[in-house]
Formats: C-alpha cells, sequence, structure tokens
C-alpha cells in the first residue's frame, strides 16, 4: 500500500469516527437524555408526586418534546381531578361533622332532662313540668333538624321532585302569615302586606311555601322587639317579584356571601338560642334554583335586611 493510500484511509477512518461520536452525542443530547428525564419524572408522579413536571427540553428531538408536553398537560389533569376530589371529599366530612355536632346537642339535652327527671326530679312538680317541656323542645328541635337534614340531601341528589302548577301566591302569603301571626306578636313584630293584585304565579307550591315560611320566621326571629316585616310582591316582566324585608339585627357585609351555605349562621350562640340550624337559607337557594331564580340579598347591619326573588308568572318563555 502506498503512503498516500494510507493517509487515505486513515484520513477517512478518523473522519468516520468523528461523524459518528459526533451523531451520537447528539443522539445523546436529543434523545437518551430527555428520555431519561421523562422516565424519572414518569416515576415520580406514578409514586404520588403530582407537583413534578418535565421541564422544558429546547434540545430534545420534537417528537421527544411532544411525549413531554402530553405528560405534562396529562399530569395537570390528573392533579387538577385529584384536587377536586379532596375538596368535595372535605366538604362531605365538614359536612357530617357538622351534622353530628348539631344532632348532639338536642339529643344530649333530651337525654340530661330525661335522666334528671328519671333520678327523682319527677316527684318535684315544679321542676318536673319545667324539664319536660324543655325535652320536649329538644326533641321537636331534633325532629325539624332531621327534616330539614332529609330535604337537602333530597333536593341536593336530585330526589325530590318538583310539581309545578300556576297557584295563587298572595293567598298563600296570607295563610302562612296567619299561621305565623303568634310567634310574630311574642316579639312584637308587626307584618304588614304589600301584594300585588295579579299573583298566579308558576312553581312548586309546597316548596316555595317552605321558602316563604323561612324567609319569614328568619325576618320576625331575627328582628329588635317592636320591629316591623313588610312583604311584598310587584308585577315584573313574565314574573312576580317578592320581597321580604325586615327592619331587625341585619347581616354584616361580610358575611353576605356565605350566607346561603349549609350551616353558615352569623352568630351561632344567638341563632341556635332561636333555634335555628342553618340549613334554612340553603333550601331557600336549593328550591329557588329548582324555579330559575335566585335569592338576592341586601343588609344593613343594625338596621336590617331584605330578600327578594321573582317567580314565573307565564310558562310561554
Ligand atoms: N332576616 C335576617 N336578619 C338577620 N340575620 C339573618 C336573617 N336571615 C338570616 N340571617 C342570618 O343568616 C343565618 C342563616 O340563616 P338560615 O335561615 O339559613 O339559618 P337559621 O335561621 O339560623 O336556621 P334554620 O333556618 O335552619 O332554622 C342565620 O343564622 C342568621 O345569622
Ligand atoms: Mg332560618
Amino acid at each position: 500500500m502506498s503512503t498516500e493510500l494510507f493517509i487515505l484511509f486513515l484520513g477517512l477512518a478518523v473522519g468516520f469516527i468523528t461523524a459518528t461520536t459526533l451523531s451520537s452525542s447528539r443522539m445523546r443530547r436529543r434523545i437518551a437524555v430527555p428520555a431519561a428525564r421523562i422516565v424519572d419524572v414518569t416515576h415520580a408522579l406514578a409514586d404520588g408526586a403530582t407537583r413534578v413536571r418535565i421541564e422544558p427540553m429546547p434540545d430534545a428531538h420534537e417528537d421527544v418534546r411532544r411525549i413531554a408536553e402530553s405528560i405534562n398537560s396529562l399530569a395537570d389533569r390528573a392533579t387538577r381531578d385529584i384536587e377536586e376530589m379532596q375538596r368535595l371529599e372535605r366538604v362531605r366530612s365538614e359536612f357530617i361533622a357538622n351534622v353530628s355536632h348539631e344532632l348532639r346537642t338536642p339529643i344530649f339535652s333530651v337525654q340530661g332532662y330525661l335522666e334528671t327527671l328519671l333520678d327523682g326530679a319527677v316527684d318535684d312538680s315544679n321542676v318536673s313540668m319545667q324539664f319536660l317541656e324543655k325535652a320536649y323542645h329538644n326533641a321537636m328541635r331534633l325532629n325539624a333538624l332531621l327534616n330539614d337534614l332529609i330535604d337537602i340531601s333530597r333536593i341536593e341528589s336530585g330526589e325530590l321532585k318538583f310539581s309545578f302548577r300556576y297557584f295563587d301566591l298572595s293567598d298563600l302569603i296570607s295563610e302562612l302569615v296567619q299561621t305565623m301571626h303568634i310567634r310574630a306578636e311574642q316579639r312584637s313584630v308587626r307584618v304588614v302586606l304589600h301584594l300585588a293584585k295579579e299573583s298566579t304565579v308558576y312553581g312548586d307550591k309546597e316548596r316555595l311555601s317552605q321558602v316563604l315560611t323561612n324567609l319569614l320566621d328568619n325576618a320576625i326571629k331575627y328582628n329588635i322587639h317592636g320591629g316591623t316585616v313588610e312583604i311584598s310582591t310587584s308585577t315584573v316582566d313574565h314574573g312576580l317579584r317578592v320581597r321580604i324585608a325586615d327592619t331587625g339585627i341585619g347581616i354584616p357585609a361580610e358575611h353576605l356571601t356565605r350566607i346561603f351555605e349549609r350551616f353558615y349562621r352569623v352568630d351561632k350562640d344567638r341563632s341556635r338560642a332561636v333555634g335555628g340550624t342553618g340549613l334554612g337559607l340553603a333550601i331557600v337557594k336549593h328550591i329557588l334554583e329548582a324555579h330559575e331564580s335566585e335569592p338576592k340579598i341586601s343588609s344593613d347591619a343594625g338596621k336590617g335586611t331584605s330578600i327578594e326573588f321573582t317567580l314565573r308568572t307565564n310558562t310561554d318563555v
């Protein structure tokens, strides 16, 4: 072999080796390294490290980059789903904790009063009547609480069917005011009506009676001695607007957005003292939603509260 030929061969060999090492280091950089990173991250994700993501890899081969992007967006979706599930789980267990707590109070009271009676207080006629009344009062409260809880869960699960028809709202309001006038009188609260002439609405009468009962009950029990409750209805486009306004203690602005949550009470002690559990407005909101309506509340602490909502008077729209 001639020297020239040898040099030529050597040159070709060096060139070949350089080319292959070059392209294999390029391969490493574009495929192997990013792929290893992807494998690490997927392992971490599989082990539950939901926050881990593959960082941008500008040098990686386009296909590898695409894989990394889809893994990242999958991980984002999975994290979102997991967080939502955790949130629902938290809401559920808070609800159960609230329910247990609320049930415990009247059950313990009933138990306590009855035990005291059994221990001999029954022989003291002054005490026994008082304790029986207290036990009875707590049993009633327990009953009301259970009814509210059943309502809430049936409405939320969609099990409760509404039956819509036309009925006269003024008649319903008058009936309800009649049944509640004793409670109003006990607190020297005056109930005033301003009812529109045309008052046929389309809705579930039973459920709307529940809405009005709770709103009226609130307006009376969170009122001041000698205060006023004003119920008015007025005709609006294809509807009847109902407004219940009181001159009571009002609701401080920071509580207004939360007032429709289950068990939410501004002043737990005051509310419990007047027999409230904080489920009433949550039920009101659900029922009005089923009527494609919603309660609008405005309140001035110390001055009073007003809640209004609109019901349909016409099914054609
Ligand atoms: N008209 C009102 N004036 C002042 N505060 C009110 C009024 N209506 C409601 N609230 C406040 O909102 C809270 C929630 O009302 P909601 O009707 O849901 O519960 P409640 O009346 O306490 O109990 P329940 O209705 O279950 O018997 C009440 O505890 C009270 O603090
Ligand atoms: Mg209430």
